[in-house]
């Protein structure tokens, strides 16, 4: 039984939809606890409504981000997870941090990247006239969203997309697109080795979705 923290700092839906996939499907695994560097995390209580310890540690509380991240490091670490998943975790995180936890620390990140890295991607989508747009669920690196890609779902831009609306097809395609990667990392699918990126093959057609 594999062991997941998840870390989140806002509203939860991505975790709510691994929480629930998790559940529906009977995962050989176990969400141990959701951590918030935020009090004020409207997903604590979601998660708490399906039976998961949450837990905070506040960054505002320390004095630095070393600090901050030893300590989130510590709760972390309490629960030994296999896993640990940022699920909108918008704290950028030290080179320490990313080192200690390297081929078992993931994101997702709401572009396609290596494009529109960083905040505000809709609204930078739009602005440039791509086309396609997107999510991305990648292995965490010391390059803020530059690790190992391992899966990508792309959505159509429409020629009357506002950022919210365009942002709402792609958490749409998150939902979909994160359980899955979670799902095939805990059945021992998707790995990185000497950061490689190592996926079983039947895994490949759904890590890549319109
Ligand atoms: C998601 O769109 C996720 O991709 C994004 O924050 C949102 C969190 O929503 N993450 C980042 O921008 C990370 N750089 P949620 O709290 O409802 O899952």
């Amino acid at each position: 039984m594999k062991k997941i923290v998840i870390l989140i700092s806002g509203r939860g839906s991505n975790m709510e939809a691994i929480l629930r996939a998790c559940a529906a499907d009977r995962w050989p695994a176990r969400i141990v606890a959701v951590i918030s560097n935020r009090p004020d995390a409207a997903g604590l209580p979601v998660a708490r409504q399906h039976g998961v310890a949450t837990e905070v540690v506040d960054h505002r509380a320390y004095d630095g981000r070393a600090a901050f991240d030893a300590a989130l490091a510590d709760a972390i670490d309490a629960h030994a997870p296999d896993l640990v998943v940022l699920a909108g975790f918008m704290r950028v995180l030290t080179d320490g941090f990313v080192t200690r936890y390297s081929g078992r620390l993931i994101n997702i990140h709401p572009s396609l990247l290596p494009s529109f890295a960083g905040l505000d991607t809709h609204r930078r989508a739009l602005e440039a006239g791509v086309r396609w747009h997107g999510a991305t669920v990648h292995f965490v690196s010391p390059t803020v969203d530059g690790g190992r890609i391992i899966a990508q779902c792309a959505v159509p831009v429409h020629p009357d997309d506002s950022p919210a609306t365009l942002g709402e097809r792609v958490l749409a395609a998150e939902h979909a697109l994160y359980p899955r990667v979670v799902r095939g990392y805990v059945d021992d699918q998707i790995k990185l080795v000497d950061d490689d990126l190592l996926l079983a093959p039947q895994l490949w057609p759904s890590l890549a979705c319109v």
